[in-house]
């Protein structure tokens, strides 16, 4: 159902929040578990609905996982029973992680299942994870274009291959790595630019050995498989993707200074960190400490006077979900900044450079979009504008952070899909001040 909301242009936003639980790494902590022999404990998962999408698609495929009083989850794994066939379609949502990583792992056994998505996902490509998944010898069943609804075919005796995805994908690096678990020998993917280590951390976390290699700017990642995975507790690090809102909205909106606490600071997900700081953002880091394997910290975020920069192309899959929040700070800073290099932002939820691009001008804002990118000239943000949130959760967020410090109200046309991946935000952005409505 949709629903609309508006931000208002608010005044020094203040408090305290706590990030909520990484997307990726609860994904992967479902999967894993579900794949594991034994018992997964889970704390601190997001209770988003791309998880909820991943939660029932692992049960149909055989998994137990059930909520506990505490908040926490329970998942008991496969193991070495395998997956099983589901009885009906697998429907993943919104959730491109989620599909993306359980067809690879599903493939792993003695399965015929078939996939689909809602709308937005049924449009994005599949090929980047098909092509290798048929090259290991699982057979797809799909119509023209590789997209959902396509089914999964697999005798359970996948080959090992040797990948070097076309795209920086975490998401491919990890279909292609849960597939290889059961295959005999070793599966190794060559990754030409680093992205999101979660998957290799989080299969050493359940068992299993991962050797990676740097290799110019990528790395070298490999398995030897059959291996068996055992279940374990995964502590699920605040996601630094859902904290950016409410990070650059405490930097564009005057007189603000926040705490956000719990933030994981993973080298592979804090770019837009580099890159705020480059834009001479006043944000503090502290309380470093370690959670669930990975290296957590407290931000302190003060309003700044921020200027353009140029980001570096290389950066971008360390921040790939950022660009659209990037573009609204850039919006308030000083002078142009450059992003380019990020094609990948056009299959994504929406297409991320269109949909940013179109929210900026509506709004006031000298934006000018290229194949690869967008330039967005910093000045005076008009707002007053009712813009579409394109069943894009990050966009529907970015527009409405763009309203707190906006001349003039924005509104969205439907902010549903905000739960996707931050079902608290709106009551955390109240908690900090920001006056937005929701209808
Ligand atoms: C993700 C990887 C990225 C990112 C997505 C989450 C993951 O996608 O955009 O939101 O958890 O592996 P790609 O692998 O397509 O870059």
């Amino acid at each position: 159902m949709q629903s609309g909301a508006i931000a208002h242009p608010s005044t020094q936003l203040s408090g305290i929040i706590t990030a909520p639980g990484d997307k990726s790494i609860s994904h992967r902590a479902i999967i894993l578990g579900a794949l594991a022999n034994g018992q997964t404990e889970v704390t601190g998962l997001l209770r988003g609905a791309d998880i909820l999408s991943t939660i029932g698609a692992m049960t149909s495929l055989g998994a137990k996982i059930a909520e506990n009083e505490d908040g926490s989850w329970t998942v008991d794994g496969c193991g070495d029973k395998g997956l099983n066939s589901p009885d009906d379609i697998v429907d993943c949502g919104n959730a491109g992680t989620g599909v993306r990583l359980i067809m690879g792992a599903a493939a792993a056994y003695r399965i015929t299942a078939k996939f689909t998505g809602d709308e937005s996902l049924r449009s994005r490509p599949m090929a980047r994870v098909l092509d290798p998944l048929r090259d290991m010898g699982a057979s797809v069943k799909s119509a023209k274009g590789d997209r959902l609804p396509l089914t999964i075919a697999s005798n359970g005796e996948l080959s090992p291959v040797d990948y070097t995805p076309p795209h920086a994908s975490a998401q491919v690096k990890s279909a292609i790595l849960l597939a290889g678990l059961k295959s005999e020998g070793v599966t190794t993917v060559r990754e030409k630019r680093l992205t999101r280590d979660h998957t290799e951390n989080m299969l050493r976390a359940f068992g299993a050995e991962v050797k990676t290699r740097a290799k110019d700017d990528g790395q070298i990642v490999s398995i030897e498989g059959p291996i068996a995975l055992h279940g374990t507790r995964v502590n699920v690090p605040g996601d630094p993707s859902s904290a950016a809102f409410a990070i650059v909205a405490a930097l564009i909106v005057p007189g603000s200074s926040i705490h956000i606490e719990n933030v994981m600071m993973n080298p592979t997900r804090t770019g837009l960190f580099e890159t705020l700081a480059e834009m001479g953002a006043d944000i503090r880091t502290d309380n470093f400490r370690k959670s669930g394997g990975e290296v957590i910290a407290d931000l302190h975020v003060r309003h700044s006077n921020l200027r353009g920069v140029t980001v570096p192309p290389q950066r971008a899959p360390s921040m790939i979900d950022e660009y659209p929040i990037l573009a609204v700070a850039a919006a308030f800073a000083k002078g142009d900044t450059v992003m380019n290099g990020i094609d990948e932002l056009r299959v994504k939820e929406s297409d991320r450079i269109s949909a940013t691009v179109e929210l900026l001008r509506r709004n006031g804002v000298d934006v000018t979009e290229s194949a690869d990118g967008m330039r967005v000239r910093g000045g005076a943000v008009t707002g007053g504008a009712k813009v579409k949130s394109f069943h894009d959760h990050r966009i529907a967020m970015s527009a409405l952070i763009l309203g707190l410090a906006a001349q003039n109200p924005v509104e969205i046309d439907d902010a549903s899909m905000i739960a996707t991946s931050f079902p608290d935000f709106f009551d955390l952005m109240a908690s900090l001040g920001a006056n937005i409505e929701t209808s």
